[in-house]
């Protein structure tokens, strides 16, 4: 992630850069629709935390000291990442959700955080997030008001981007409540895109453009790309199985459109990972791992990482996993066929290896099996003439060599998935070693 000046490259050196790499390792480069904004950030999905929703917008710090919106939790919540190996796996941008503002600007009109919950304000936060290694990202809205009520930034763009600047954020997550035209709405979240990039700090933009336009409009994602860092694209998640099956469903039926635009720079955002919370069981935890995974999705996780349990922080912290999200290919994944209560997803990596989810969505019995024919993997090349499969969930172990027209059998628990790497044997030699040192 680069930490300097937002324009220091130009389009054209960076689109030589670019080409120069993809002739280097020899893989297929997105069409010209996958260049994303501009500003160097997000080549691979965002990773960090963010507050919502675990603590939504609860301003109630003389009765829940501890899980109000407050300098207090995010100073928490940093210390841990810093400590606890979350930044070690790549967790990042500590995120800064709706309500930490005052309910007024300042007399020169710019924003301030709310003095009781952020004694220190912003800037101070920042530095203590910064001085653990971290970034810090805050939330503002298109709108005349953000959702929960807080003063918005129409008319203000240009002085809420370089408030952010002097204060020392690196990510902007721009909601789209109160906005009261569609015109407005593209226009506002061009405008802000435009204002970040003029304060010269490299600042990661996150949008929920094509959300809020979509019952009005088809959203345009070559122009969302050209603006946004990643953005997302249907409603808000919650902590339920539920939440999770209607955003795969969601993503599955729009993936013609959706998949293609994704790549470095640029990312469908599926919201936050809910693991670690009350409402998904083991297995459904580990498919929202799984599929996030192979979404290319910003792995923003939303939980209390000061009593999560050892088991949901292992898995969140699966460096096998997250190394399948943050392949730098930076292709998304797809859902490649649907039958019997069964999913099969598949996402190509770099070295022509490949991820493959088998998502079990039968929510009674017990596990069921399911056989892979591997001619079908990979447009039929993922195995060609043999490859090497490791199953990194729900355990981690080596499943050994398989010829092109075997097949593999899973067994998949009700709601959970298997998630699979294989290599193609030419190239396993080189790479399989770093699919796991846990192995
Ligand atoms: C919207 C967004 C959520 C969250 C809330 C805050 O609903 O989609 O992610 O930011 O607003 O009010």
């Amino acid at each position: 992630m680069m930490t300097a000046m937002v324009r220091p490259v130009s389009r054209v050196l960076r689109l030589g850069c670019v080409l120069a790499f993809c002739f280097q390792v020899l893989v297929p480069c997105g069409l010209p629709g996958a260049w994303g904004l501009d500003n160097g950030l997000a080549m691979t999905p965002t990773m960090g935390w963010l507050h919502w929703e675990r603590f939504m917008c609860n301003v109630n710090c003389q009765e829940e000291p501890d899980s109000c919106i407050s300098e207090k939790l995010f100073q928490q919540i940093a210390e841990i990442m810093a400590s606890d190996g979350w930044k070690d796996v790549g967790y990042e941008y500590i995120c800064i959700d709706d309500c930490w503002m005052a309910p007024e600007r300042d007399s020169e009109g710019r924003l301030q955080a709310d003095p009781k919950r952020f004694p220190g304000g912003i800037r101070h936060l920042a530095d203590y997030v910064h001085s653990k290694g971290l970034k810090l990202g805050i939330y503002a809205d298109v709108g005349n008001k953000t959702c929960a009520g807080f003063p918005g930034s129409f008319g203000y763009y240009d002085i809420d981007a370089q408030t952010f600047a002097d204060w020392g954020v690196d990510l902007l997550k721009f909601d789209g409540c109160y906005c009261d035209s569609i015109q407005h709405l593209a226009e506002g979240y061009k405008q802000m895109s435009l204002a970040l990039n003029r304060t010269g700090r490299s600042i990661v933009y996150s949008c929920e453009w094509p959300l809020y336009m979509r019952p009005i409009f088809k959203p345009n994602y070559t122009e969302i790309r050209e603006y946004c860092n990643h953005w997302r694209n249907f409603p808000d998640i919650y902590d339920s199985w539920e939440s999770i099956r209607n955003t795969l469903d969601w993503t599955s039926s729009n993936q013609k459109i959706i998949v293609p635009v994704a790549g470095p720079g640029g990312w469908n955002d599926p919201d936050m990972l809910v693991i670690g919370n009350f409402g998904l069981s083991r297995d459904q935890q580990i498919t929202q791992m799984a599929l996030w995974a192979i979404m290319a999705a910003p792995l923003l996780m939303s939980n209390d990482l000061r009593s999560i349990s050892p088991e949901a922080k292992a898995l969140l912290q699966d460096k096998d996993v997250i190394a399948i999200n943050q392949d730098r290919l930076g292709k998304q994944g797809y859902q490649l066929r649907k039958e019997d209560n069964f999913e099969i997803w598949e996402r190509p990596l770099l070295n022509l290896a490949w991820a493959v989810a088998i998502v079990n969505l039968k929510e009674i019995g017990g596990p069921r099996s399911y056989t892979i024919t591997l001619t079908s993997l990979g447009r039929g090349l993922a195995c060609n003439p043999n490859c090497l499969i490791t199953e990194l969930l729900p355990e981690k172990r080596k499943l050994g060599f398989y010829e092109w027209t075997s097949s593999l059998k899973t067994q998949i628990n009700p709601t959970g998935t298997v998630l699979l790497r294989l290599e193609r044997t030419s190239s396993a030699q080189f790479s399989y070693s770093v699919v796991s040192d846990s192995l």
